[in-house]
């Protein structure tokens, strides 16, 4: 028998939230499934009866605390969190970026953790027993060219779910975050490269990455975890992907008055 009963996923609409949301409901869980695209939700929701579909903007602060309390009354108590929506706008070097990008990734990266967060959060407490499984990613411990922000708002995911775990000291709840490298067949790039499938594909050609699936089965055994046990941290590269080392520039020339532009690809 599942420890945990009902369970919310955001972003579920695409990526690793559609996935978790099915691999969750196939085992027994009810899923709360969130997105904005109901379209899509509701598709997932022909695959399983135990999918909950709901329309939600993680960065509307005022929707989110009103579309919980609009949950059917068996769904209200929700004993796990997964904070999944998230995005990436761009590889332009910081020194190119647009200001507006940088602050949708700020608002749903982190601002959409803290809302839902806040929401949920103190009726697991209340109730000691509940689990947030925070989606952060390798960008949050290793820079790349082109990853400013994405990285830093996922440097604060790795930071927020520490912190969290420290605060939940003494309750039975648990924390973990989860970062992932390299993982094909979702819409991340598409999204990242403002809908340039052909940029979006050259990122993963000739690899093999990590999958929605993957990610689907990691947290499915995390919820299989005995209650003593909270894993903290989880770092999930290909095999095909590892760290780049830092890197020297030689013979450069501080006083060169025209730079080249870089970028991640
Ligand atoms: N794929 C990777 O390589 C990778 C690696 C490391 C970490 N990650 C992280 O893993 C998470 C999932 O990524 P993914 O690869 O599955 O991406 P994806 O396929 O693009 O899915 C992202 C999901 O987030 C939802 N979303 C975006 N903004 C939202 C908002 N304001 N409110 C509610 N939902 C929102 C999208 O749905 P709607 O558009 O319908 O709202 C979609 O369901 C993200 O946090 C990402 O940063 C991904």
């Amino acid at each position: 028998m599942n420890q945990y009963k009902t369970v919310f996923v955001t972003g579920a609409s695409a990526g690793f939230g559609a996935a978790i949301a099915k691999l969750l409901a196939q085992n027994g869980y009810k899923v709360i499934a969130g997105a904005r695209r109901r379209s899509k939700l509701e598709e997932l929701t022909a695959s399983n009866s135990n999918i909950y579909p709901i329309e939600l903007d993680v960065t509307d602060e005022k929707s989110v605390s009103t579309l919980l309390n609009d949950l059917p009354d068996d769904l209200k108590n929700i004993d796990v969190l997964i904070n999944n929506a998230g995005l990436a706008l761009g590889t332009d070097p910081a020194y190119n970026c647009k200001l507006n990008e940088w602050k949708t990734m700020v608002d749903t990266n982190i601002n959409g953790i803290l809302n839902m967060t806040n929401a949920i959060l103190p009726s697991m407490v209340k109730r000691n027993h509940g689990y947030i499984i925070n989606l952060g990613s390798t960008a949050g411990c290793w820079p790349y060219r082109g990853g400013n922000v994405y990285g830093a708002t996922k440097a604060f995911v790795e930071q927020f779910t520490r912190n969290l775990r420290t605060d939940l000291s003494g309750t039975a709840v648990k924390a973990t975050v989860i970062k992932p490298g390299l993982c094909g067949n979702t819409e991340f790039s598409n999204v990242r490269f403002h809908g340039d499938d052909k940029k979006a594909a050259a990122v993963y050609q000739d690899t093999v990455s990590i999958s929605p699936e993957d990610i689907a089965n990691t947290v499915l055994w995390l919820l299989s975890t005995p209650p003593h046990m909270n894993v903290n941290d989880m770092e999930i590269m290909p095999v095909c992907q590892t760290y780049g080392g830092l890197s020297v520039v030689r013979n450069l020339d501080l006083n060169q008055k025209k730079l080249e532009t870089n970028s991640m690809l």
